[in-house]
């Protein structure tokens, strides 16, 4: 077996450690929506990946959808994510910053009582995060087409405040239910404008939104996320295969970081109708996989060039030495699911390296 999960490899420019991604992980530990000393702790402790991608990251107050996640829009976010990007170049790390729209997995509580916004005024099905426990989500508010503009430059802004902060670039987070994948999918998107319809016009905020971010701080420093058959939080499409080939095909020739792709559902199951070396072969930079990796599949998905860089999740969480423990076949720490959302040091940054 090919040791290749643990070379270098070059992305747009910088030089990773390995192949070892830490996915973004939301962990509502950020009150007032700053970053701090805390999370910079946790985030240094996991600078042994090759690339780490923050969690779920607001861009503006707007797209806000959950209890105690960090922004990246004003000067104090800056200054809490800076202690965050210091901590893990000290340990010589790499960080992207993960930029989040909720769009209408939001709710009023978190807007002073005005509706989150969609693309089109379709209710999810289920619940709401909020200060005061679950609440049923509400119909959204439909954006109108001259709103559009301002929300690319929230973007545009975002990702020049996460330049101040020092991370080393952004993701643009297009998956899991939320505003760009609200678009991109038709079970969320009846627009008749020129963002709803057709798949060109269901994709176009995503590439105004790289654009925009890519001028400002360098395509080479912007990845975007996607996840072509997760169905969380209410999301569907009637052409799932057709909808992100074109995706992978129109980020290609662009210069972009790289493609991060969640093959599975939240629940972990693939969709034997759903090919996703098809992107990976339309898409001409690096190929980020996510999704159940163990350390043996992460070995051969890389061997065989399905992917480029693995991206693990829980095992990240509960192992910040994860790639220590994977070189060495050591045995992994388990994460413990009751702390994975807010609370403390706890269930956070206890977790025992080797
Ligand atoms: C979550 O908080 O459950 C969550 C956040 C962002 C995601 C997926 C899940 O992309």
């Amino acid at each position: 077996m090919s040791n290749k999960l643990f070379s270098s490899i070059d992305m747009g420019g910088q030089t990773l450690g390995n192949r070892m991604v830490m996915a973004p992980l939301t962990r509502n530990r950020a009150p007032d929506c700053i970053a701090n000393a805390l999370m910079a702790e946790y985030y240094g402790q996991r600078s042994a990946a090759g690339l780490i991608i923050s969690e779920g990251t607001q861009i503006s107050e707007q797209a806000v959808g959950y209890p105690a996640t960090p922004g990246i829009y004003s000067q104090q976010q800056v200054d809490g994510w800076s202690q965050v990007t210091d901590t893990v170049h000290a340990k010589g790390g790499h960080i992207f910053a993960q930029l989040w729209h909720c769009g209408r997995i939001s709710h009023p509580d978190f807007h002073a009582g005005e509706l989150p916004v969609a693309p089109s005024a379709i209710k999810p099905a289920g619940d709401a995060f909020t200060y005061e426990g679950l609440k049923p989500f509400v119909t959204p508010r439909t954006l109108e087409a001259s709103e559009i503009p301002g929300i690319i430059e929230q973007y545009r802004h975002a990702a020049a405040c996460a330049g101040n902060a020092g991370f080393d670039g952004v993701e643009i987070h297009a998956a899991n239910g939320y505003l760009i994948d609200q678009f991109i999918r038709d079970g969320s998107n009846r627009r008749t404008d020129h963002y709803g319809g057709s798949l060109e016009n269901r994709i176009r905020l995503l590439l105004e939104i790289v654009d925009a971010v890519g001028s400002e701080i360098g395509h080479n420093k912007v990845g975007v996320r996607i996840s072509p058959i997760n169905a969380f939080n209410d999301m569907s499409d009637s052409d799932p295969q057709s909808t992100f080939d074109h995706i992978a095909s129109s980020l290609s020739g662009l210069g972009l970081a790289y493609l991060h792709v969640v093959e599975v559902s939240m629940t972990g199951e693939t969709d034997s109708n759903f090919d996703t070396g098809r992107l990976r072969d339309r898409f001409d930079s690096l190929y980020i996989a996510n999704g159940g990796y163990d350390g043996e599949r992460a070995q051969q998905a890389i061997a065989s060039n399905t992917a480029d860089l693995i991206a693990f999740g829980a095992p990240f969480l509960a192992n910040p030495d994860l790639p220590e423990r994977l070189r060495t076949g050591a045995p992994l720490n388990t994460a413990d699911q009751s702390t994975f959302y807010g609370g403390d040091a706890h269930g956070y940054t206890d977790y025992p390296s080797l």
